[in-house]
């Protein structure tokens, strides 16, 4: 088996023998190699109404107290809104739901057709047909380059019964975890 050696050198990578920069490129295509599951952040306002954001880097923080996180760039339509949310949920996308994931991650932000939506909580709007959702109050904020790291404390939590797989993101790619195979061919 042949080994490929990545190693850092200030700015620069080995990788496969071969001096690289590291860019931004670099990053998304060795970063892509670590696939994620996808969640829409949703969260309301008077002013813009319900609205989410396809997302991969929602984390699990802490357990005591109930931390979760995810990373908004800076220059997102939806940051400045996000940063104003009294409270944000995380649905987390299953196998089947790749038209949900590409309508959250599109450019023209148009509203969600009414039966995306289920029932709300606390006023934070909730997806339908997800695996769950977990309702959060916003609880730091945090520097991360081009992103704003957001932390939320977890106040409320569903789990949706059934069977259902979850949508997989992998190089750049939505994944079917349960026959393993690329359903799509572009970012969204
Ligand atoms: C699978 C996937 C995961 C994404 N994850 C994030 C993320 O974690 N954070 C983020 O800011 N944007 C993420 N995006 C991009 C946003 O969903 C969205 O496409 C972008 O904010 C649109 O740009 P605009 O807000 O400038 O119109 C992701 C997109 C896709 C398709």
């Amino acid at each position: 088996m042949r080994m490929i050696i990545v190693e850092w050198r200030g700015e620069f990578c080995f990788s496969g023998g071969m001096l690289k920069k590291v860019d931004s490129a670099g990053l998304r295509q060795v970063m892509g190699n670590f696939a994620t599951g996808i969640a829409v952040a949703t969260a309301r306002n008077e002013k813009i109404g319900s609205f989410g954001l396809t997302v991969n880097s929602l984390t699990s923080l802490s357990l005591d107290p109930p931390l979760v996180l995810f990373c908004v760039e800076k220059s997102a339509f939806l940051h400045p809104h996000f940063k104003r949310a009294k409270y944000f949920a995380f649905n987390i996308l299953s196998a089947g739901q790749e038209k949900v994931s590409r309508h959250f991650a599109d450019r023209h932000h148009n509203p969600a057709p009414k039966n995306m939506w289920g029932t709300p909580q606390k006023e934070c709007p909730i997806l339908r047909g997800t695996l769950g959702w977990v309702l959060c109050k916003p609880h730091a904020l945090h520097e991360g380059g081009d992103h704003t790291i957001f932390v939320g404390e977890v106040i409320g939590l569903h789990k949706n019964a059934g069977a259902k797989e979850p949508l997989i993101y992998f190089h750049g790619r939505y994944r079917d975890l349960a026959e393993a195979k690329v359903t799509s061919g572009s970012r969204k």
